[in-house]
């Protein structure tokens, strides 16, 4: 992948647990649970200590950007039942990225997801796995980034503490859709679980004079059965 220059990218470890509390605290500033998830004291030791892997790009010495891949998850945060997919396929979350307010609209987020993605498919080589995110509806930047990267909106659940999070999916392979497309509004929470619970993914964002919106398109077999429901 091609990194934005003057920045020095490396693995990150435990000496680095201040640096990336500082940057998380910096990064989320004065927006609400509703956006970004403020983490607890345990968070970041713990995917230092063995439960994922964080990567950081640097300026000289200073952190401006990590993101954390996480492989080791609570019962709580499985999306493989909603996907049908048995437990022998191993759960790996892109759980958190954070860019320094200066050096935001770099394409630093996007180079993180692209590092991880890559980063979970040559660390877990010999694996199934199904690499995941939570985004908020509220954090624009956040799920547009990830469809930029092939994630698609697969379910809108409440996580940590009952806020509402686009459980977004890694797609390996190019969808088989046939065209159908509907343009939802991002805090139309209702309308959107309409349509995955039907098997539509969102894949897109569209902006136009509705604002900043979410296409959603329909893979074939969905369509066939909701075609064959319909007939007499
Ligand atoms: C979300 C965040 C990581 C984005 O970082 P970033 O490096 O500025 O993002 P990038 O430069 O890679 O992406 C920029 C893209 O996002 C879009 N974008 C950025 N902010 C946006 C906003 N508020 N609304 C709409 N689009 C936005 C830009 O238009 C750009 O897309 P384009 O290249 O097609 O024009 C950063 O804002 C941040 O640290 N936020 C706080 C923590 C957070 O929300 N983390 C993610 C969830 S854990």
């Amino acid at each position: 992948m091609s990194h934005p220059q003057t920045l020095t990218w490396r693995p990150l470890g435990p000496p680095d647990l201040p640096a990336i509390e500082a940057l998380h605290r910096r990064a989320i500033g004065a927006a609400g649970p509703d956006v970004v998830k403020p983490e607890g004291p345990d968070f970041f030791p713990g995917i230092l200590g063995g439960r994922g892997k964080a990567v950081g790009a640097f300026e000289g010495d200073h952190l401006i950007a990590y993101g954390i891949l996480q492989h080791v998850l609570p019962d709580a945060d499985d999306p493989r039942p909603l996907l049908g997919l048995p437990d022998s396929v191993l759960r790996v979350k892109l759980a958190g990225a954070s860019v320094e307010p200066e050096a935001r609209g770099r394409g630093l987020q996007r180079a993180l997801i692209e590092e991880r993605v890559a980063l979970a498919r040559a660390t877990f080589k010999d694996t199934p796995i199904l690499i995941y995110a939570t985004s908020a509806p509220a954090n624009v930047a956040s799920w547009s980034n990830l469809m930029a990267a092939n994630f698609t909106v697969r379910a809108v659940k409440l996580y940590y503490g009952g806020y509402p999070r686009y459980v977004m999916v890694h797609e390996s392979v190019t969808q088989d859709l046939d065209g159908s497309e509907v343009i939802l509004d991002p805090a139309d929470l209702d309308g959107q679980r309409h349509f995955l619970a039907q098997g539509w993914r969102g894949s897109k964002m569209v902006r136009d004079q509705g604002g900043v919106r979410i296409a959603y398109t329909a893979p074939r077999p969905a369509l066939r059965a909701a075609a064959a429901a319909e007939r007499p």
